[in-house]
């Protein structure tokens, strides 16, 4: 074992939610490898944050099982990995295109499959923690989510069955679903005053997200701390998914 820290791998993790993340492990001294598709982002995020960086795409499974077998080879094992990549698509059916339909479902559900092939056959060896990221969008009928509403549903039942699977070997299989974030792909929703307090007002916490929000509920289920909990996902939403603040009686 060349290193005794905890090591995690973070898929998308030069996103915003995917690098806070990256800068909470880093901060707490575990060893990160984050998997990220532009070299560019990727360095910078390097030269910020003490970690690895790993070339993959969402649609290809071999780049994602070389990130994880790299980790795992440099570091001995791995306790845990995390799937941050993702893109949202605001669009009815009817005006969907089936490349944006396959798209949506390949860079969301099909990356976090990937991930779980990958991971399930490292961790088997130790046990450790795999989260995933679905949306509160999966949970409550929002208009014009019908592709990332599927394709983060899609990751719920994942989290579900590979927590089934893999519990005999030590794996915790959980996911996160946020409400909305501020965030690179929601930038539209929140950059004028006017559309971040009409977004806000869907929260019965009166806010938006930050990535550090979401970061943060994910370190925990990374951690130690996280006995007893496998096969969940949690809402990490401000009350989006659950909750309602108005009603007509
Ligand atoms: N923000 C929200 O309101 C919200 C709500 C619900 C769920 N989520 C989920 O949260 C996760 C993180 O999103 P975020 O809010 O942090 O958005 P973000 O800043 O846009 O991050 C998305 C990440 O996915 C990566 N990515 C996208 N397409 C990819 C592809 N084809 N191959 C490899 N990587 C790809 C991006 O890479 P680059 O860095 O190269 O762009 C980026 O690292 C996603 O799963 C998203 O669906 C977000």
């Amino acid at each position: 074992m060349a290193d005794r820290r905890d090591t995690f791998v973070v898929l998308g993790g030069t996103g915003s939610i995917g690098s806070a993340l990256v800068r909470q492990l880093s901060d707490a001294g575990d060893n990160v490898v984050v998997g990220a598709r532009d070299s560019r982002k990727a360095a910078l995020m390097a030269d910020e944050v003490d970690c690895d960086v790993h070339s993959i795409e969402a649609n290809s499974p071999s780049s994602i099982r070389s990130c994880v077998k790299a980790a795992a080879e440099k570091y001995g094992s791995i306790t845990g990995v995390v799937n941050c990549i993702g893109s949202v698509l605001l669009k009815p059916a009817h005006l969907t295109t089936d490349a944006e339909w396959h798209n949506t479902i390949t860079t969301n559900l099909t990356s976090s499959f990937s991930l779980i092939q990958a991971a399930a056959k490292s961790l088997r060896q130790t046990g450790g923690s795999i989260v995933l990221v679905s949306s509160a969008a999966a949970r409550i009928g929002l208009p014009n989510h019908e592709a990332i509403a599927a394709a983060k549903a899609g990751i719920i039942g994942l989290t579900l069955s590979a927590a089934a699977t893999y519990s005999k070997h030590g794996i915790q299989v959980n996911a996160v679903a946020p409400g909305l974030v501020k965030s690179e792909m929601t930038r539209k929703l929140w950059e004028t005053e006017e559309a971040a307090a009409m977004s806000a007002s869907m929260h019965a916490l009166g806010r938006l997200g930050e990535p550090d929000d979401v970061a943060r509920v994910i370190s925990w289920l990374l951690s130690p701390a996280n006995t007893w909990m496998t096969g969940q996902t949690i809402g990490v939403d401000g009350g989006l998914g659950s909750v309602l603040t108005r009603m007509k009686m």
